[in-house]
């Protein structure tokens, strides 16, 4: 499916974009001493349904401010986000969101944060969706507990299940695996794509692993340092499903060169194009 829907990516942006629409969004931070940030300014981008697109870029140039917008959470400055052709005004509950830090409610066990998204929408789990994210992310036996009792990273799991627990159409993804150990963070890679692959879902990945972008990506937004610009776009034509195999091939290793040379600026001095 995706082998399919990657190759009208291949010329660029033609056709694609009408699921979600970034349109000309700016977004200027006032600071404590009255000055002001520009994370980006006139940014475009478009996403198309049930792609898997990953963001990298430099730290401080955007990322996290680019994907609240993107569910609702923060206002452009200037322009708008449109999802299916309407404006986002307010945070939209078939989106699930997965933050750079894990934001679990503190007096809250772990069951019970992450069904918070459920019992915000007036739903239950039928189904106990809920005990079966927390088995796979290895938390089974942990229900109880509350968010201090766990590491950083068990409490990063504990906040990819309730992202995920009203099967939202949209999953967007803050450099969700930072604070896993290597072997874990490879492991839920593999699952987020089992996941994504099994539901129609569109992702919105941020990383800074290159390994991982190109690993899970259907295309690759590199951004430039602030105020946020697109350097480049990359399409990755691996096949759907990917395998560990992948990552040994010499086109696995030229796309992670690619992108870092983009970042570097070594690629033409893209980054310092308008
Ligand atoms: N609430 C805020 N008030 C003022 N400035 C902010 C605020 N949030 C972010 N910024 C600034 O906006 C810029 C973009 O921040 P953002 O968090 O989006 O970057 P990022 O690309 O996600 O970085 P990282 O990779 O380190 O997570 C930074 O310069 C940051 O200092
Ligand atoms: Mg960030």
């Amino acid at each position: 499916m995706h082998g399919e829907s990657n190759k009208k990516w291949g010329k660029g942006l033609q056709g694609a974009g009408e699921f979600i629409r970034v349109v000309n969004a700016s977004k200027v931070y006032q600071t404590q001493d009255g000055g002001e940030v520009e994370a980006f300014t006139n940014f475009n981008l478009e996403i198309e349904e049930d792609e898997f697109l990953v963001l990298v870029g430099p730290s401080g140039c955007g990322k996290s401010t680019l994907l609240k917008m993107i569910v609702g959470l923060l206002p452009p400055t200037r322009g708008a986000v449109y999802f299916q052709g309407t404006e986002v005004l307010s945070p939209r509950t078939d989106f699930g969101m997965v933050f750079q830090e894990a934001t679990l409610l503190p007096w809250r066990s772990v069951r019970d944060n992450v069904m918070l998204p459920i019992e915000i929408l007036g739903k239950t789990d039928k189904d106990y969706r809920a005990g079966r994210l927390l088995t796979l992310v290895g938390l089974h036996g942990f229900e109880s507990r509350m968010p201090y009792e766990l590491s950083g990273g068990m409490q990063q799991r504990c906040a990819i299940c309730r992202a995920l627990i009203h099967d939202p159409r949209v999953l967007v993804m803050d450099e969700p695996f930072g604070a896993l150990d290597a072997m874990t963070r490879e492991e839920m890679g593999r699952e987020l794509l089992r996941i994504w692959q099994q539901n129609r879902k569109t992702v919105v990945f941020v990383t800074h692993s290159i390994r991982e972008a190109v690993w899970l990506a259907d295309r690759v937004v590199v951004m430039t340092p602030r105020p946020a610009k697109i350097a480049d776009i990359i399409e990755i034509e691996f096949e759907r499903p990917r395998t560990e195999k992948m990552q040994f091939l010499p086109k696995f290793g030229e796309y992670v060169q690619s992108i870092s040379d983009i970042i570097a600026g070594r690629a033409g001095g893209v980054l310092c194009k308008d």
